[in-house]
């Protein structure tokens, strides 16, 4: 008989039965009065949670087209912007940049380490910058940014923009936005809010939205702020047609959210997360990331000595635990295991007794049960 598969990859993550019910649901007009009442909700709960007096947008597509969003409303060609990155993502954003004309600088930490707040306001006083992005976690590395630290020093900078990456946090890691001094929050729906892939969701706090007013015309259609904000206030009306299904799934992630406690579901994933790592080490694994800027939403984990990466993987998804490989430099020599979301005890006990099965089939040196009784110790802790 086959093992049941665990996608425990940093995203999508599993997706809960109650989210995946909404997302079976039969499709209706999207200007159905049940539908514009569910939007409408969705979109005030959202605003409310993470804190703005802004706007939020929730529409059609992946964290990509966030960052997009973001950098097409805020910034116009030539105009400057710093680029704090920590991997994978945080160098997509330089990409991006460049694509747009804009004068990018560049503060790169190595892979594991993250970028001293000190240095990047070292940079903020050398030269004027419209915008800062920093990427939360970013999702190659394991690195968690300082974002209250950033924040803090970027309210001194009335005319610079505080662009986060959220796609491996928000949700997971704490962000709340006018109070951290973020102008533009930008996620997904597939990591810690453990809904399918699909939606691009944007928060833009006032100091964002007078910016993309100072804009004037831009040239962007479909994600432009000024097309999207009547939607936003009222969903009865039509730009571009919702992911129904999407924003019911979504719908039903914010309220397990509010069930749950945003504050506690940040406190759950740190619980987890060090729980997880903790348990990982025990069983002779090293992160990639330094433990003080360690993310709690997903763990980067090199491999001991004689571990080749596509056995283990692929034994590992025979044991019942899909987790994805390493980028960059790090490609067969790490995994990368998510825990964030909707994810529960059983998730978590099952995925370090069959990381601990696939070990001993591999041929490691392993003491079955030791990853497995660390990592309850410490959730029961
Ligand atoms: C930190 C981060 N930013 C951006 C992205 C891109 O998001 P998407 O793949 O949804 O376009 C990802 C994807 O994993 C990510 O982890």
């Amino acid at each position: 008989m086959k093992t049941r598969k665990l996608v425990m990859i940093p995203g999508p993550t599993p997706v809960v039965r109650a989210i995946q019910d909404e997302m079976a649901r039969e499709t209706v007009a999207f200007g159905d009065p049940g539908f514009v009442k569910d939007y409408r909700e969705l979109l005030v709960d959202m605003k409310e949670l993470w804190g703005t007096t802004g706007e939020v947008f929730v529409i059609a597509g992946t964290g990509t087209l966030s960052m997009e969003m973001a950098l097409s409303n805020s910034l116009k060609s030539g105009d400057s912007i710093l680029i704090v990155s920590h991997g994978f993502f945080g160098n997509r954003f330089v990409e991006l940049c460049e694509k747009r004309g804009l004068d990018a600088d560049i503060i790169e930490s190595e892979w594991g380490k993250a970028v001293p707040v000190e240095e990047i306001e070292e940079q903020l006083k050398k030269k004027k910058y419209d915008a800062v992005t920093v990427t939360h976690v970013d999702t190659s590395t394991g690195v968690s940014a300082p974002i209250k630290e950033i924040g803090e020093v970027l309210k001194k900078y009335e005319d610079t923009l505080f662009i986060v990456d959220g796609v491996c946090s928000t949700a997971g890691q704490k962000e709340y936005i006018d109070e951290m001094g973020i102008d533009v929050l930008i996620t997904g729906s597939q990591k810690a809010f453990g809904v399918a892939p699909g939606l691009a969701i944007l928060w833009a706090g006032e100091k964002a939205l007078a910016r993309r007013k100072a804009l004037g015309t831009i040239s962007e259609y479909y994600v432009d702020y000024e097309r999207w904000i009547p939607i936003m206030n009222d969903p009865s009306k039509y730009f571009a047609t919702p992911a129904v299904n999407m924003i019911w799934a979504m719908k039903e992630s914010v309220n397990i959210i509010k069930e749950e406690g945003l504050e506690n579901r940040f406190e759950r994933h740190i619980k987890n997360g060090r729980a997880m790592q903790t348990a990982l080490e025990g069983l002779g694994f090293t992160l990639l990331a330094d433990e003080d800027v360690r993310a709690v939403t997903l763990s980067n984990v090199l491999y001991m000595d004689g571990i080749d990466d596509a056995e283990f993987r692929s034994v590992l998804a025979e044991e019942g635990v899909v987790v994805a490989g390493g980028l960059g430099d790090y490609a067969g020599k790490m995994f990368r295991l998510g825990h964030m979301g909707n994810i529960d005890v059983h998730d978590m006990v099952s995925t370090i007794a069959a990381i601990e099965r696939t070990l001993h089939r591999v041929g490691a040196e392993v003491e079955l049960g030791k990853g497995v009784g660390i990592l309850m110790g410490e959730l029961l802790k």
